[in-house]
């Protein structure tokens, strides 16, 4: 729903843009004719080339910043004279200062915080007005990993009464009694007026778009609506209710505000851990940073839907935003998908760390702007029902000290009096206090300033820590998708996936993996250009490791995959990463050798045959992480593999026998260390010393395949490149200059299989209503600017981001490799 007094545009196009600082920017009289036309969201530093050295370094991806100035021309009629103007941004990246006609209106230092200012006083009605934004990205490095450089979020221009309006971010919405029956809503509106007889008329909308209450106000702006029958809000049906309020002045409407909310009941409790709407629920979270990849930091919405959409159908119901928060479209996407959110204010205080760290707090000049910055969050955010938590911080020094105790209270004690409807927590690092006790007292003093305790990587202290505060509820903010750290050493290799430990404890609410999806920055090494251990890369392209993920957070929904282990390559393991398995049977070199491979499930068994011939059938229960292993000899053709349950059986006996016979390794990493816990972690079935084909049925059950089979998977060889297929994600995007659609450009042979060894160059062409925004093939370590029509396949694919303009047509793309004949896909704009 939208306005209908009040008018709220975007401002995103028509701005002009210099990467320079030239003195007379700001004034409305320069000729800006020669500057580059740009289109918000906007990040100039994706499009330059990197460079080692690059002041923001690897943190920063090797990407330039630098200052750029944007400046738009914008006419405002003469009839709009007593209105109202408010410019909002929603996210500069970052010291951001900007003028209307000359006049400065303010400065902004942090740059994931979204602001607004009034440009009323100094709006010329009748004539053309310059706005002018110089944004100062060159005090490099300033952030810990990729900010992107410029206006990188939408802009908007609100028009509303000079008379009588809802403030910017007026309405706050809450729930309260909750039940079948019938649900109170309380929305309080803040109202900016000179004029006397001001009243508020609110009506609620439900899902379907029925009226379901109103209520009149002449006084205060404090109404509570009980609406009946309600629909809740969740993960599974994220029902949406909308509230609009009119302001009226002597009963005539002068303005409208919409607030979109959901109804529902959420608590966080000692013994049954996160509960919605009574019900408890596990928190299957993934913690994503802001960039969209090849994007950058300017992401646009559809980028980000079809990101959320891809966890969603994972069976992921949780996003923290780490370490900012995000742009109000992932808010506005997680309340229509349901996702529930941690919305996180900051990564590092000031003072968190001693001198070489101290520029990661360059990005926002901690001491003097934490309480607007995290006010702005909680102002801007407090209404949308799938944030279930604040966090004031991420790793911010070590808890239960002076580093962090005294601000953490500072910060907390503002969230819970702006925001009382929410939980207040902040991911604490791992303590290096020197013995198991300290660590713990540590925690648990710090525990106790927060509601939710949030640890990064601590799963073997979580039962320590609990007994010894039986009142703790606690959630993995951080963990590694494959490994657990150990007690006193987070990057010993536990062979245990943290997924376990959740699953163990109630008041374990859920865990959060680092990360989700690969992103820009915090590299260690020119070229690589980020951080690649997400279960997505950022094509959103699925890592064979998501298919663990799959089968524990959607348990009755059977799955098997097959992944074969590439023990051909040198692996460089970290406790953030897992050994390199691929989802291919194209192994050349290999034919008569065994391959080691895994079938990841949910099912009770999985059988497997290698080119028509049965390897067996294994019960998952008797493999860690339900991660069935296997020896098979390697012959071109294809493996598959059958799982099965029990005619009764609803799936997954996912197990806690993953806690069975864990060998602790509590040293730190060496290679030798990680290649003796790889050689254990793969328990049971090894080959013998020769490396016979007769290890393929040690561990066999011996018992005859249960008859429901519930899922299957194949891997065939692939033939020789024979063909390019071009996959659209959608075939009719909208003329908006904004909508996108994606291109999965693949490398087949003649039968329609995906050549994964092909890394053939791939040369995109485009014609008619639109533009190539970015070509990725998901290897962070190709220097190519993402900007580029040419990339060179991994795994034989590459995806190709299009994005419409503003006038309907055809987009029409071509990809071209080599000596194969060019392949084209038309996408509608309309
Ligand atoms: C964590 C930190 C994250 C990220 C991650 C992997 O400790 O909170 O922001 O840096 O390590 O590098």
């Amino acid at each position: 729903m939208k306005t209908s007094i009040r008018q709220r545009d975007s401002f995103d196009f028509d701005w002009k843009f210099n990467l320079d600082d030239p003195a007379d920017a700001k004034d409305p009289a320069l000729d800006d004719s020669k500057w580059q036309d740009v289109q918000l969201p906007h990040d100039w530093s994706i499009a330059l080339q990197i460079d080692e050295k690059a002041p923001a370094w690897g943190s920063g991806g090797w990407f330039p910043g630098g200052v750029g100035w944007y400046r738009k021309s914008f006419d405002v009629s003469g009839d709009e004279a007593g209105k109202v103007f408010w410019i909002e941004f929603d996210g500069i990246y970052h010291n951001s200062d900007v003028w209307l006609n000359s006049q400065h209106l303010g400065r902004r230092a942090y740059g994931y915080s979204s602001f607004h200012y009034d440009l009323t006083p100094h709006l010329k009605p009748g004539a053309r007005n310059v706005i002018a934004v110089r944004v100062d990205n060159s005090d490099q490095p300033n952030c810990r990993w990729y900010s992107g450089s410029g206006i990188y979020r939408h802009a908007w221009l609100t028009k509303t009464s000079g008379a009588a309006r809802a403030a910017h971010w007026g309405a706050h919405v809450t729930t309260s009694n909750i039940s079948r029956e019938s649900a109170d809503v309380r929305i309080c509106t803040s109202i900016e007026t000179s004029s006397p007889g001001v009243a508020i008329e609110t009506t609620i909308f439900a899902p379907d778009g029925s009226t379901v209450g109103s209520a009149r106000s002449g006084k205060d702006f404090d109404q509570t609506i009980r609406i009946k029958s309600p629909l809740l809000w969740s993960a599974q049906k994220p029902d949406l209710y909308v509230a609009r309020t009119v302001v009226l002045v002597e009963g005539k409407p002068v303005d409208d505000y919409i607030t979109t909310f959901g109804i529902r009941d959420i608590r966080f409790d000692k013994d049954r851990g996160f509960l919605v709407n009574g019900a408890p629920v596990k928190l299957k979270g993934v913690c994503l940073h802001h960039d969209g990849g090849a994007v950058g930091a300017a992401v646009p919405d559809r980028v980000l839907e079809r990101r959320l959409q891809i966890l969603k159908d994972l069976g992921c119901n949780a996003i923290r935003c780490a370490h900012n928060p995000p742009s109000p479209e992932v808010l506005d996407f997680c309340d229509k998908m349901g996702l529930f959110v941690i919305d996180e204010a900051f990564d590092k205080w000031a003072g968190a760390f001693s001198k070489p760290n101290e520029w990661w707090m360059r990005q926002r000049d901690f001491d003097a702007n934490w309480e607007q910055d995290l006010r702005a969050m909680l102002q801007r955010d407090h209404n949308h029902p799938s944030i279930i938590l604040w966090s004031v911080g991420n790793e911010t020094g070590q808890p239960g000290t002076d580093q962090v105790d005294p601000t953490l209270e500072k910060l907390v004690e503002v969230a819970r009096r702006e925001e009382p409807s929410r939980p207040v927590t902040a991911a604490l690092v791992n303590s290096n206090a020197h013995t198991r006790e300290e660590r713990i007292a540590r925690i648990v003093k710090c525990a106790k300033l927060v509601d939710v305790l949030a640890l990064n990587y601590q799963e073997p202290m979580y039962e320590h820590i609990r007994a010894a505060d039986p009142n703790l509820v606690i959630v993995g903010s951080e963990t590694f998708k494959y490994f657990r750290g150990g007690e006193m050493n987070v990057h010993s290799f536990e062979p245990i996936n943290p997924w376990w430990d959740v699953l163990k404890h109630d008041y374990v609410v859920g865990s959060f993996l680092w990360p989700g999806i690969d992103y820009l920055g915090e590299s260690t090494k020119f070229p690589n250009k980020g951080w690649a251990t997400g279960i997505l890369d950022t094509c959103g392209f699925l890592r064979p490791e998501a298919w663990f993920f799959r089968s524990a957070w959607r348990p009755g929904d059977p799955v098997v995959r097959i992944g074969v282990f590439d023990d051909s390559i040198p692996q460089e393991i970290t406790s953030w990463g897992s050994p390199l398995m691929k989802e291919h049977w194209n192994w050349p070199g290999c034919e008569g050798k065994l391959l080691r491979l895994q079938t990841q499930t949910n099912c009770q068994t999985v059988e497997l045959i290698v080119n028509g011939k049965s390897m067996g059938t294994r019960k998952a229960r008797d493999y860690r992480n339900n991660a069935i292993e296997w020896f098979v000899p390697y012959q071109p053709g294809s493996v598959e593999a059958i799982a099965r349950n029990e005619s009764s059986g609803t799936g997954s006996p996912l197990v806690s026998s993953a806690f069975e016979s864990i060998t602790t390794v509590d040293s730190d990493f060496h290679p030798v260390a990680a290649a003796a816990v790889f050689g254990g972690f793969f328990s049971g079935a090894r080959p013998d010393a020769a490396g016979t084909a007769a290890a393929t049925v040690v561990r066999e059950t011996g018992e005859p395949p249960v008859p429901r089979i519930v899922a299957r998977h194949e891997l065939r060889t692939a033939g020789p490149t024979a063909k390019i297929a071009l996959v659209a994600d959608r075939a009719v995007i909208r003329a908006d200059g904004q909508d996108v659609s994606h291109i999965e450009v693949r490398l087949e042979d003649d039968a329609g299989v995906l050549v994964p060894d092909d890394r053939a160059r791939i040369e995109i062409s485009l014609e008619g209503a639109g533009r190539l925004l970015a070509l990725d093939s998901g290897d962070l370590s190709d220097a190519q600017p993402f900007q580029s029509p040419v990339r060179t396949a991994r795994d034989g694919r590459c995806l190709a981001i299009v994005q419409s303009s503003r006038r309907p047509g055809i987009i029409k793309l071509t990809a071209r490799s080599g000596g194969l004949a060019p392949a084209t896909v038309e996408i509608a704009v309309k």
